[in-house]
């Protein structure tokens, strides 16, 4: 079964699940040999080009997980964890049990989307001295006015995103990550995301955040013919063990969601410069039709403010700055005083920092109109490599 590239979508295969849960839970036993769902068999591929968990549709579950090598590992601990980690995200990913003590989580369940990515922070290449080879572009990103940085959950010497469309598997997933890292690498922070269950809607749709927004609409799709030149570094790149890898800004950013949540539907749109039900520009069209960032009302005003989210973060504003996202939301219960701990773990992708996730941010910086509902709590950046050829571990071409 072939990879899934229905960015911001959710699987066009979910329908089926809707289906055949709903005849499930009628049926007085399930026959025997019961194939399993689209949505529990679709595969995505270990090896390839490029890693897994960047272009694919967003999953139901994410698990983002940040260690720290410990004291005393080196180049070559790191070495054999990364060849660890391959073996079990190549097994995992293929439905199959993890290659020691499988805990037997996932059991019954196949791959479902599942993918593993691995990434390198700043610190890993001065502890395994590599320091040679720290791409300049893992430069520490720089500090943002608004900016309310947990240090404790931000940054790491290694990144691990796991998504899947079942829980069970991306657990088990994440639980076998753990385990493999043994004495070479201790865990730093976590984050559980989630995002629409495929078949949830009636037909494939970009993914809605926790705000209500359709999120993703005009993300680079894989049929651009830039596509490839904005999220990967070239096979020609540098350093040449990032050939066909790309660099991940992750930020947990919440949402003030009980200030957000008082605002007009109006007043929301305005915000991002789109409409709440259908992703339409406010110029007018539907999700697609291009935004008219000139339109004006009759008292001469623009119809897309000048603050609005869409407009200021647009590439032919920001020159050409351009990033792939890929967000999971996350909920993590609430205040004491019952305000939520919710919002978006963002993830974008892109060829080169400077040139995607830092032009745009400053911008925001500045305050456009959403800023003053979001607040940016913790921060990283990692070099994610290019994809292990078959018999190849992630990582191979820095570490041997
Ligand atoms: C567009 C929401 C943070 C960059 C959008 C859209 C929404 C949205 C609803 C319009 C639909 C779309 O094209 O996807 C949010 C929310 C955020 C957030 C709720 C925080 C919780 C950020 C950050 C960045 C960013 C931190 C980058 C620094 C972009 C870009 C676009 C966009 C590049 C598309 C612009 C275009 O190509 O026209 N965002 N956003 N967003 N956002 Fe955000």
């Amino acid at each position: 079964i072939s990879r899934r590239a229905l960015l911001g979508t959710a699987g066009a295969t979910g329908l089926v699940l809707g289906a055949a849960g709903g005849a499930a839970g009628y049926a007085a036993a399930p026959a025997p040999a019961t194939p399993l769902t689209s949505l529990g068999s679709t595969r995505a591929m270990f090896h390839g080009k490029h890693q897994p968990g960047i272009t694919e549709g967003f999953q139901a579950r994410g698990h983002l997980v940040a260690f720290d090598l410990t004291a005393g590992a080196g180049r070559k601990e790191a070495a054999a964890l990364l060849r660890r980690w391959s073996s079990t995200a190549e097994r995992l990913m293929a439905g199959e049990a993890a290659p020691h003590d499988d805990t037997d989580v996932a059991r019954d369940a196949g791959p479902s989307s599942l993918t593993i990515t691995f990434g390198f922070g700043y610190g890993f290449f001065g502890k395994t001295g590599l320091d040679k080879q720290r791409p300049s572009a893992l430069d520490p990103l720089p500090d943002f006015s608004s900016d309310h940085l947990d240090k404790s959950r931000s940054d790491g010497d290694l990144w691990v995103q796991i998504g899947a469309d079942d829980a069970l598997v991306a657990f088990h997933a994440l639980r076998a990550i753990q385990k493999d890292a043994g004495g070479a690498a201790r865990l730093r922070w976590q984050m559980n995301g989630f995002n629409r269950t495929p078949g949830a809607t009636a037909h494939p749709m970009t993914a809605r955040n926790l705000m209500g927004q359709l999120d993703g609409t005009r993300n680079p799709k894989p049929a651009d013919s830039d596509f490839d030149r904005r999220i990967f570094v070239p096979a020609s790149g540098e350093p040449a063990w990032m050939a066909n890898g790309s660099y991940a800004v992750v930020r947990r950013i919440r949402m003030l969601l009980d200030d957000w949540e008082k605002l007009s539907v109006t007043a929301q749109e305005a915000v991002i410069g789109r409409r709440k039900s259908n992703g339409a520009p406010l110029s007018g069209g539907d999700e697609t039709t291009p935004m008219d960032l000139e339109k004006t009302d009759a008292k001469g005003e623009y119809v897309v403010p000048l603050n609005a989210h869409a407009r200021i973060t647009r590439p032919d504003k920001n020159g050409g700055a351009a990033m792939l996202r890929r967000p999971f939301s996350y909920h993590d219960g609430f205040d004491a005083n019952g305000t939520p701990d919710a919002g978006l773990l963002f993830v974008c992708w892109q060829a080169d920092p400077l040139r995607g996730f830092v032009p745009v941010q400053r911008k925001l910086d500045r305050g456009d109109a959403l800023s003053q509902f979001i607040r940016h709590e913790a921060s990283g950046l990692f070099a994610v490599p290019g994809g292990a050829a078959q018999g190849e571990y992630v990582g191979q071409r820095l570490l041997e």
